[in-house]
């Protein structure tokens, strides 16, 4: 009979890390992102939009809704390449367009 016995001794190192070395007083994360802002969005909206998509717009310019319907992706594209009569908007910047897609989400025509 031949039975063979392999016990597999696991060590478990607790490695000592220096990592809680102590963080300077004042020091703050650094934003990187700009803030998505939906008031600076509205501003540009008024400015820009407001005149076909505002009240009284037919169905087909009525914003209500519309971030539930298209993603950002294709507003992105709408923003780039008009659409129907709509003209492009080209001139309005990446950060512009997030603040007008978050204005968006809670844009309400009758
Ligand atoms: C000259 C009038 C006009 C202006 C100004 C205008 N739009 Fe439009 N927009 C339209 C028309 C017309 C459509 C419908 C196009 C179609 O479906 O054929 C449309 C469609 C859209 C859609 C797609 C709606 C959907 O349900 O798919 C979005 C989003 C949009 N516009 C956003 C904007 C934004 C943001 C601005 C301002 C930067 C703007 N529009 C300015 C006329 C305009």
């Amino acid at each position: 009979m031949n039975v063979a016995f392999v016990a597999v001794a696991i060590a478990v190192f607790g490695a000592a890390c220096d990592r809680d070395s102590p963080t300077s007083p004042g020091e703050h994360e650094i934003e990187t992102e700009p803030t998505v802002d939906a008031e600076a969005g509205k501003e540009v909206f008024e400015r820009l939009c407001i005149t076909c998509h505002g009240p009284g717009a037919p169905p087909e310019e009525n914003l209500t809704g519309v971030t539930q319907r298209i993603d950002y992706a294709e507003f992105d594209q709408i923003m780039d390449e008009g659409k129907g009569t709509m003209p492009a908007w080209k001139s309005v910047n990446e950060h512009q367009r997030r603040n007008i897609w978050e204005f968006l989400d809670t844009y309400e025509i009758e």
